[in-house]
């Protein structure tokens, strides 16, 4: 069990809060003035991962104060009980040990003693095999893949962003929603004799999912017959049992263990449907990359840890200088579910309220995680992050090597992306807008009346990352990254970080409401949840 940690209470807070209202009001242009060497000390680079920090409203003296909260929380402490499977999910007595199924042969990863890699080994071994086996199979041309939360967003974001490496392998379709026109939408493309369902669920019981197994089954049974879904079904699952009974063969029943949290889960059997689509090689790179990630978290110096320095970034954001959410930004077409997927990695394990003492924390957690694939969003809400009243700090991921073939295009993503950071911070004076507008011919009526509208305040921080390439490998070394985070984060804002308790009353009052409108007694509700179910039921 995590040790709790009271962030208020701790000596570097105080510290912190005084360098808030004084490092943190400073422009960052004026840091960069008077430290000639701010570039050098605010960035690093491992394996083609390079982070840019120097743009964060943060002095030298507030990083030390951070990496002296971070130590106060027992950081390091926490870093080992989670590579060495403590039952860290404490309010689930379970392991947090995603990491063993990215491990090499000879690492270490023990559950209750017990050494976890042989089984971790040998079901990756017959799930990549049978991953290969379906590319290979000309017959199946379509694979969908029907789960929902971690059990969709992870595959198909990572399946978007390595595109490039499909080299003929099927087309992979996602249905996650209990709208019924998800599953439609894709089914009606799709013939079933070359189609094959992989149902994605940690505990088979969830309802959308199940739902739309359920439907593609009758789908697939109308044309095809029963005996055939054991040839064109298959399930991953922690719940063997469920999958077995649903119909599907054995052989084709991928199973995983508890201490994989759902949305931590798209390095195992969850990530069947990514194999299909990259093969066995790619998806072994991506495994890779993510375990270069786990070596760079335990090993860096707290000065060069990557995922650290980018969590106490968050911290200080949110706690510090009070910014209430963290803006996602590749750009990157093919990352363009990115933000969707961090936002249920994030949100999911660090928007909590209750400490590891059972008592509720006294200080703000989880920042909101939103965004978009640039350029795209500079057309949209960019608006707001250069004028806007709040401030939403920004983490831009850009991809060095060009992803299309259209390699001019690429020098022109990667000018904005460079070009919005140095904007947010930089900004734009009232003088210096004022002396453009003269220059370029305009009378002082017209400068007085909208020159104020053209100033940028500047100083809105923000991280730039870098990735060498949009390969297996870095992709799998930029999801570690924003996992490893999202742990020190977790750890200092004295969360439990594995559960997911605050999803689940809405389920129980949906299977609720279904059950009252197929005719059981009406239970209590309020007065407008109870208009809302005559409205829309009569
Ligand atoms: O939304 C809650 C949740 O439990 C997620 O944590 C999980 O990823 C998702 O539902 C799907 O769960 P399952 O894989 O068990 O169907």
């Amino acid at each position: 069990m995590l040790k709790p940690f009271h962030l208020r209470a701790s000596q570097a807070h105080k510290r912190l809060v005084a360098l808030a209202s004084s490092d943190g009001q400073r422009p960052v242009t004026e840091l960069f003035a008077k430290n000639s060497n701010r570039f050098e000390e605010m960035h690093a680079e491992t394996d083609g991962f390079f982070m840019d920090w120097s743009k964060q409203r943060i002095s030298k003296a507030t990083m030390e104060a951070l990496f002296e909260l971070a130590s106060e929380a027992n950081w390091k402490e926490g870093r080992t009980a989670l590579f060495s499977g403590d039952a860290i999910n404490q309010t689930e007595g379970r392991a947090v040990l995603h990491m063993a199924m990215r491990a090499h042969e000879g690492d270490n990863f023990h559950v209750d003693g017990h050494d976890v890699l042989p089984e971790v080994m040998e079901v990756r071994e017959t799930m990549l095999a049978f991953a290969d086996e379906i590319r290979a199979d000309s017959k199946i041309c379509d694979v969908v893949n029907i789960g929902i939360g971690g059990s969709d967003l992870g595959p198909l974001m990572v399946t978007k962003a390595l595109r490039r490496f499909r080299d003929g392998g099927p087309n992979v379709h996602f249905v996650s929603n209990v709208d019924g026109s998800h599953l439609e939408s894709v089914l009606e493309g799709l013939n079933p004799a070359t189609t094959l369902v992989i149902v994605v669920s940690k505990t088979f019981t969830t309802q959308e999912t199940m739902a739309n197994a359920n439907a593609a089954k009758d789908w697939f049974v109308q044309s095809m017959g029963e005996s055939l879904i054991q040839k064109h079904f298959a399930a991953v699952s922690t719940n063997l049992e469920a999958a077995a009974h649903f119909g599907i063969a054995p052989r084709k029943v991928f199973g995983f263990s508890d201490w994989v949290g759902g949305r931590y889960s798209l390095w195992g059997p969850v990530g069947l449907s990514i194999a299909c689509s990259i093969g066995s090689g790619n998806f072994r790179s991506l495994l890779e990359g993510a375990r270069c990630m786990d070596v760079h978290f335990q090993q860096a110096p707290d000065h060069e840890n990557l995922p650290l320095i980018s969590a106490l970034m968050g911290i200080w954001s949110r706690e510090y200088l009070g910014f209430e959410t963290q803006v996602i930004l590749p750009y990157a077409q093919d990352l363009d579910r990115f933000p969707a997927y961090l936002q249920q990695a994030d949100m999911e394990s660090n928007g909590k309220s209750t400490g590891r003492d059972g008592k509720r924390v006294s200080h703000a957690t989880g920042a909101v995680v939103w965004g978009e694939a640039g350029t795209n969003g500079q057309h949209a809400f960019y608006q707001l992050l250069h004028q806007g009243t709040s401030i939403h700090p920004v983490d831009i991921i850009a991809v060095k090597a060009s992803m299309s073939r259209y390699s001019g295009h690429h020098e022109k993503l990667l000018a904005n992306a460079v070009a919005q950071a140095e904007a947010l911070m930089v900004g734009k004076s009232a003088e210096k807008v004022q002396s453009e507008m003269k220059v370029s011919g305009a009378e002082q009526t017209e400068i007085d009346a909208v020159s104020a509208h053209r100033v940028f305040e500047g100083n809105r921080p923000s991280t730039f990352i870098v990735l060498d390439d949009l390969d297996p490998k870095r992709l799998g070394m930029l999801i570690a990254f924003y996992e490893h985070r999202i742990f020190v984060q977790g750890m200092i804002w004295n969360i439990c970080s594995f559960d997911q308790w605050g999803v689940e009353l809405g389920k129980v009052l949906a299977t609720q409401i279904l059950a009252e409108w197929k005719g059981e007694e009406i239970g209590d509700h309020d007065p407008s949840t109870l208009a809302l179910m005559k409205l829309i039921r009569g």
